[in-house]
């Protein structure tokens, strides 16, 4: 089996990643060179550490090629796109995957609050595309949602749900409703979170520590928010707000400051934490 994945940031070399560790023909599209050389270095370096700690016994980067040209993607079985969290630039990637891919090959979307159905119709193929919503970090977290949009075909979704398992994943079936499954739930309570921190006068330290320590969270909303990146965070909130209308969605002024600012988080080096 061959994947194609497009774009290689953050979500899209730990995708990449994931393709890598399961043995599968790799073809990563970033728009420089110097980008997919990038995050080839950064997925040769965690697979490394993982071989290094014992978890991993060996792996073989040559299984990932990266390349510029989307026309590299024509023998691929499967395409996941993980490119900037737009509309506009995810229907016509779309749109240019179909022309280039085999009508066979389905087309898979990471989005994480924009609607499958909406990119998918742009296509004259709608039946083909679905969701596959991977967790930041991608190589670390179990969860993928497997979106259904409204005209996916079971075989599409089938694909998709089976390379989740390849992958090493914990799939989880859903239908292309904002947020799916897990964001519809997280979006709302981080914005809550950050909303007490200014109610309760509390500093991110302590109500990380309270999250973490009273209940059981992994690491704490503040460190959460700084992983995922405070600018995405605040697209997806109002993506979400725009379509659910609730204000539990809407993203809390500070948070919208902290964007403006540049405060994103882990890869600006500055969010709610100094890194
Ligand atoms: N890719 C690959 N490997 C990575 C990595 C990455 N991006 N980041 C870290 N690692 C590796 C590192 O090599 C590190 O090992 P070394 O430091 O030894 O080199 C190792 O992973 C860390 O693994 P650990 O098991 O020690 O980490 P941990 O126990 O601290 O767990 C965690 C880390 C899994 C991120 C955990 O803190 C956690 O579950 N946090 C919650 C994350 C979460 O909720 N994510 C969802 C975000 S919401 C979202 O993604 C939705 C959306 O649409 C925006």
């Amino acid at each position: 089996m061959k994947v194609g994945v497009v774009g290689l940031g953050a979500m899209g070399s730990g995708i990449a990643q994931l393709c890598v560790e399961a043995g599968l023909d790799t073809v990563g599209r970033e728009v420089t060179a110097d980008l997919g050389e990038r995050a080839r270095e950064r997925i040769g370096h965690f697979l490394t550490r993982k071989v290094e700690k014992g978890k991993l016994e060996s792996f073989d980067l040559a299984l990932l090629t990266t390349t510029t040209e989307l026309a590299d993607l024509a023998d691929c079985d499967l395409i996941i796109e993980a490119i900037v969290e737009e509309l506009g630039p995810k229907q016509e990637l779309f749109v240019e995957l179909e022309r280039i891919c085999r009508p066979d090959a389905v087309l898979a979307t990471n989005t994480s609050a924009l609607s499958v159905t909406e990119i998918a119709s742009a296509t004259s193929s709608p039946e083909r595309v679905v969701g596959m919503h991977f967790f930041n970090p991608a190589p670390l977290m179990p969860l993928v949602e497997i979106v259904r949009a409204e005209l996916s075909s079971e075989a599409a979704f089938d694909a998709a749900y089976a390379l989740g398992e390849k992958l090493g994943k914990h799939p989880i079936r859903c239908h292309d409703t904002p947020g799916f499954v897990v964001n519809r739930v997280l979006i709302p309570l981080l914005n809550d979170c950050v909303r007490v921190l200014d109610e309760a006068r509390v500093s991110p330290e302590d109500l990380d520590a309270g999250m973490k320590h009273g209940a059981g969270w992994p690491m704490g909303p503040c460190e959460l928010l700084d992983l995922v990146g405070i600018d995405v965070h605040v697209h997806a909130s109002e993506a979400l707000y725009d379509k659910l209308r609730e204000p539990r969605m809407a993203a809390p002024p500070r948070l919208v400051a902290m964007a403006n600012a540049g405060l994103y988080g882990r890869k600006s080096g500055r969010g709610f934490y100094t890194y």
